[in-house]
């Protein structure tokens, strides 16, 4: 039975890789095929050829149409052919599918579901490459697994002291200490403090301490979007807010900020695409540099264990998890994203 939702807005890549030069990228196992119009608008067409299925992706854009390379069928935004050469009539019904599409935050997003339910203000509210508070680069990466299992990854990050020890510098505080779990509008908020924990370079001024409190707070938003703000403070702090969320009086050594898209390619592939950096406040450019390479160290962490855990469970796909208390996030995240191909799913 397939894992794939389709009433969702899933990222189809960073603006910047979308322009006049028509691009493939597969979605829920399907093939679309993105380019910007003239004045610059996003276009999702099924790239597959009303005539005899080439990739519309291999063709050349004319104008705001597409044109097959194959045999030439032009074909508008709209999806319908406009012009087969050496035939005057074009019958009835030749056209491809669209995709309601939307740029927003340095991604486009395409919506894979019932068109009528397609609303742009569910998309996450991730953080723009050209956000002045940030100072962010970006990183991708292809798996062979299910996307659940990446999602699944990012809403348990008590890995991050088993996986991640040697890359992040997690130590056991990050399984040991559970977050407060929240549902949120599209998904759940995980919440907490790290406290008297060792500074992770490079982290700006928190360097120089031997001891710090750290404040993590993500919210993990359909249909895969991890959004995490991270920030330091002198050792002391957590215990001075009372285990809350830290205020504006405090004294911060150092903040970043991640936005994270998990993207189900197929049933058994997945794409994800992140970014990170500083707070402007308190990075520079070669911090940025760092974070993204340590994170991308990172995630090839996860990568060779998610795949590793996908080919164990295709090897019986009837054994099931036992799932553990840490693991509330995901069984919540779970049942919500099964609730958005419901005829009456509501949105929250
Ligand atoms: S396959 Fe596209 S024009 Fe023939
Ligand atoms: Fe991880």
């Amino acid at each position: 039975m397939s894992t794939l939702v389709r009433n969702c807005w899933y990222v189809a890549g960073w603006s910047h890789d979308i322009g006049r030069t028509p691009v493939q990228r597969m979605l829920l196992g399907e093939p679309v095929v993105l380019y910007r119009r003239e004045d610059g608008v996003p276009v999702a067409l099924e790239d597959r050829c009303a005539h005899r299925l080439a990739p519309l992706s291999m063709g050349r854009i004319e104008g705001d149409a597409i044109r097959c390379l194959y045999h030439g069928f032009l074909f508008e935004t709209g999806g319908q052919c406009r012009q087969i050469p050496g035939q005057d009539v074009v019958p009835p019904g030749t056209c491809v599918r669209t995709y309601p599409v939307c740029e927003k935050n340095s991604w486009v997003w395409v919506w894979m579901g019932d068109p009528d339910r397609a609303d742009p203000s569910r998309i996450a509210s991730s953080k723009a490459l050209d956000d002045p508070d940030w100072i962010l680069k970006t990183g991708q990466l292809d798996y062979d697994a299910n996307y659940q299992l990446i999602n699944d990854n990012l809403l348990d990050l008590t890995h991050l002291a088993y996986v991640h020890a040697a890359s992040f510098g997690a130590d056991a505080a990050w399984s040991r200490n559970r977050p407060r779990i929240e549902r949120i509008a599209e998904g759940v908020r995980s919440s907490r403090w790290i406290a008297d924990s060792p500074p992770i370079p490079p982290l700006g001024e928190a360097a120089h301490h031997d001891r710090v409190d750290i404040w993590t707070s993500y919210d993990f938003v359909l249909p895969g979007v991890f959004l995490l703000y991270t920030a330091i403070y002198p050792a002391g702090t957590a215990q001075a807010c009372n285990g809350e969320a830290p205020g504006d009086g405090q004294v911060i050594l150092f903040d970043n900020f991640t936005s994270q898209a998990v993207v189900p390619t197929g049933e058994r592939t997945s794409r994800y695409y992140y970014s990170w950096g500083p707070g402007s406040r308190f990075g520079d450019d070669a911090i940025a540099q760092v974070m993204i390479d340590t994170a991308t160290l990172a995630f090839r962490e996860d990568k060779l264990m998610i795949e590793a855990q996908q080919r164990i469970i295709d090897a019986d796909p009837t054994r099931l998890p036992r799932p553990a208390t840490a693991d509330r996030a995901i069984t919540i995240f779970q049942r919500l994203m099964k609730s958005q191909d419901c005829p009456t799913a509501p949105p929250s």
